[in-house]
C-alpha cells in the first residue's frame, strides 16, 4: 500500500512528538509542518524542506489527513475548516480550536465526507472523550466532574508541598504542560474548553463560554494543609447547563485526591445511577502523541474499512 499522507500543523510539544514518530513510520509520509517560524531551531531532527508557515501550501499537498496541534485556538479552528471542506481527515489536539463550535466542525466533516476526531484534545493520554461516548451509548447522562488540567494539578501538589509559584509554573513550562500562553491554565481557560467539549459529547450541547465560572490559581495562593484540586464540572437540568471550573479545597472523592503531578482523571454520571471513571497522563509530550497517533490509527482504520484512501 502507498503511505498515508500526513500534513502536522504545529511542531511544538504534541506536533514535534508526532513527527518524530510519524519519519520514523514507513506506513505514512509527512506532506509537510506548518509553523509560524520555518527557520527555528527543533528539538525534532526532519528534513527543512518540510517545514513552512505558508497555509495554502500546506494544503495544496494535498495531504490524506491533518494533525492539526496549533497553540492559537482561531488559527487552528480555521484550517480545521479549510481541511474538511477540502475532504481532508482531521485529528485535533487544540481543544480551543474544537470546542469553538464542536457540532459546525462536525457537520462540515459529514457534509464533506471527511472524518473529524480529537481525543487528545481533552486529558491528553487519559481516554475521557471514549469514556464519556462509552457512558452516553449505555444511557443519558446527568453530570460530570474531572479534574483536566496536568498544569494547574502539577503546580498545586508543587505548592502545597511548599515550592514557590514562579517556580512551580517554570517547571510545569520546562515539562511541556503548560500551554503557550499559560494563563489560559491558570485562569482557568483551558480547562473551560476541555469541559465545553466534554459537555457536547455527553448532552450534545455545550455551555457558552462566557458562561463558565472559572478560578484562577495565582501566586495569592496559599496552601493550608488540605488537599486541593481544580475541578470541571457540568451539571445538566431543566434549567440547561450549569458548567464551573473551580478550585476544591474539600474534596472527598479517592479518585481526585490520588491523582499526582500532571495526572487528569474523569467521572461521568449516569442516570440510572450508573458512574464511569478514567485516569491518565493529563500532559506531556509522549502521554498526548500516543493519543493523537491512536486518532490517526482511527481514520485508518475507518478508511481502510471503506473505501480506503488509495
Ligand atoms: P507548542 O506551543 O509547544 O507548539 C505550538 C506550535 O504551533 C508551534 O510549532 C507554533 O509554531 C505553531 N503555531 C501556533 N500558531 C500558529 C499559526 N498561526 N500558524 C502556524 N503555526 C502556528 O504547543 P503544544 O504542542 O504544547 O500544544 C499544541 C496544541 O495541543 C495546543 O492546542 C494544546 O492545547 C494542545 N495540547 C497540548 C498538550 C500538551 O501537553 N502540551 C496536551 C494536549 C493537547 P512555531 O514553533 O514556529 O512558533
Ligand atoms: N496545558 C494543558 C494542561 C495541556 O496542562 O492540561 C493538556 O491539554
Amino acid at each position: 500500500d502507498a503511505p498515508i499522507r500526513v500534513a502536522i500543523a504545529g511542531c511544538g510539544v504534541v506536533g514535534g512528538g508526532l513527527l518524530a514518530r510519524l519519519l520514523g513510520d514507513p506506513r505514512y509520509q509527512v506532506t509537510g509542518v506548518l509553523v509560524r517560524d520555518p527557520k527555528k531551531v527543533r528539538d525534532v531532527a526532519a528534513p527543512s524542506d518540510l517545514y513552512t508557515s505558508d497555509r495554502a501550501a500546506f494544503l495544496a499537498e494535498k495531504p490524506d489527513l491533518l494533525v492539526e496541534a496549533l497553540s492559537e485556538g482561531e488559527a487552528g479552528h480555521d484550517l480545521i475548516r479549510e481541511a474538511l471542506q477540502a475532504g481532508i481527515d482531521v485529528a485535533s489536539a487544540n481543544k480551543q480550536a474544537i470546542s469553538r463550535d464542536p457540532a459546525g466542525l462536525q457537520a462540515l466533516a459529514d457534509q464533506h465526507k471527511a472524518l473529524l476526531v480529537y481525543s487528545a484534545a481533552v486529558g491528553g493520554g487519559a481516554p475521557m472523550i471514549e469514556t464519556l461516548r462509552a457512558a452516553r451509548q449505555a444511557g443519558p447522562v446527568t453530570r460530570f466532574e474531572a479534574v483536566l488540567n496536568g498544569t494547574v494539578n502539577f503546580m498545586l501538589d508543587r505548592l502545597s508541598a511548599g515550592a514557590d509559584f514562579a517556580d512551580a509554573l517554570a517547571d510545569a513550562r520546562v515539562a511541556g504542560f503548560a500551554e503557550e500562553d499559560p494563563s489560559s491554565d491558570l485562569e482557568g481557560r483551558d480547562a473551560a474548553a476541555k469541559v465545553r467539549l466534554l459537555s457536547y459529547e455527553a448532552f450534545g450541547e455545550t455551555p457558552g463560554e462566557g458562561t463558565i465560572t472559572c478560578d484562577v490559581l495565582s501566586d495569592a495562593f496559599k496552601p493550608n494543609g488540605a488537599p486541593v484540586r481544580q475541578i470541571g464540572a457540568c451539571v445538566k437540568s431543566e434549567a440547561g447547563l450549569d458548567a464551573t471550573v473551580l478550585l476544591d479545597r474539600e474534596l472527598e472523592d479517592p479518585l481526585f485526591l490520588a491523582l499526582r503531578g500532571e495526572r487528569n482523571a474523569l467521572k461521568v454520571y449516569g442516570e440510572d445511577g450508573r458512574v464511569w471513571s478514567c485516569k491518565g497522563r493529563g500532559a506531556g509530550r509522549w502521554p498526548t502523541t500516543e493519543s493523537v497517533l491512536a486518532d490517526v490509527a482511527d481514520i485508518v482504520r475507518a478508511r481502510h474499512a471503506a473505501l480506503g484512501y488509495h
